[in-house]
């Protein structure tokens, strides 16, 4: 998708493909394996899976997991950076399962993904025929307003919160639970960590599928006698925000 937005990126887009797979094919030959891949090297011989099988779906997990947990956490972090109460708010450990969640709902990294038809099928009221392929806009369905009040607002007990961030039905993610883990341990350090304060607006990678920071200059804020200097609490763009906001601050068009 994103080399169909920007021809530029098919190459380059390819070329990382390659390399992956060539990862992948040097990790699957590794002659004593160990860990994970010997663990999934002896169930493939058990259940004769084709080899090739297991390469792809190494290459897929890594790409799957790398990539959406590194953008995950550029996201959260910018939310958390211009929201410094919602940071400070997720020191009650309560909310941290569901916060995480809701930051996933409000600024995830899965923008989009697409399904090709294998039977004519109805989507409210559009017909779809075999081959057709149908994109779904997961991110533009996470502020839903009929499905989630006050879509555009960050509630961090947002209970239930059925957003598409980590897809649905049989092809969910498959590490959603390690992904908000992941996160999880980004909150915690964040709060353990001395202040951090943005230097500089961040950059946005220029993609269409996968919402992500590529540099985001900050500082830790010095201590001074009796706290932290008291810039940590006035981020120059802390206040109600909503990802429009965001968007505007990052000078980058809204998808
Ligand atoms: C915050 C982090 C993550 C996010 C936001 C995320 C998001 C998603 C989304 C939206 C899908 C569905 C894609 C589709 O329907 O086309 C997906 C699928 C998948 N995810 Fe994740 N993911 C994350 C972390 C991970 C991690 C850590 C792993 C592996 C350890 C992983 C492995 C996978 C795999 C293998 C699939 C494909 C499942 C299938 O097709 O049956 N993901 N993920």
């Amino acid at each position: 998708m994103d080399a169909g937005l920007r021809p530029e990126n098919a190459v380059p887009g390819d070329l990382a493909r390659r390399r992956l797979n060539d990862l992948a094919d040097d990790w699957y030959a590794t002659p004593e394996p160990s860990g994970f891949l010997r663990k999934v090297q002896g169930g493939a011989d058990r259940v004769h899976v084709p080899e090739h099988y297991i390469r792809n779906s190494v290459g897929l997990m890594f790409n799957a997991s790398f990539g959406t947990v590194f953008a995950a956490a550029g996201n959260v972090l910018d939310t958390l950076l211009r929201r410094p109460d919602a940071l400070a708010a997720l020191r009650d450990r309560r909310l941290l399962a569901t916060g995480v969640n809701e930051l996933v709902r409000f600024d995830g990294p899965a923008q989009g993904t697409s399904r090709v038809a294998v039977r004519p099928t109805e989507i409210h009221g559009v017909a779809v025929e075999p081959g057709q392929v149908v994109m779904t806009a997961l991110a533009a369905a996470n502020r839903d307003p009929e499905q989630f009040r006050d879509p555009d607002e960050l509630v961090l007990d947002r209970t239930p919160n059925r957003h598409l961030g980590f897809g649905w039905g049989v092809h969910a993610c498959v590490g959603s639970a390690f992904g908000q883990l992941a996160l999880q341990e980004l909150v915690a350090g964040l709060l353990d960590a001395p202040p951090l304060r943005r230097t500089g607006r961040p950059v946005r990678r220029s993609t269409a599928t996968v919402r992500c920071i590529a540099e985001m200059p900050v500082s830790f804020v010095e201590k001074v006698a009796g706290g932290y200097d008291a810039l940590s609490r006035s981020s120059p763009v802390a206040g109600p925000i909503d990802s429009r906001g965001a968007q505007e601050d990052h000078g980058i068009p809204a998808h």
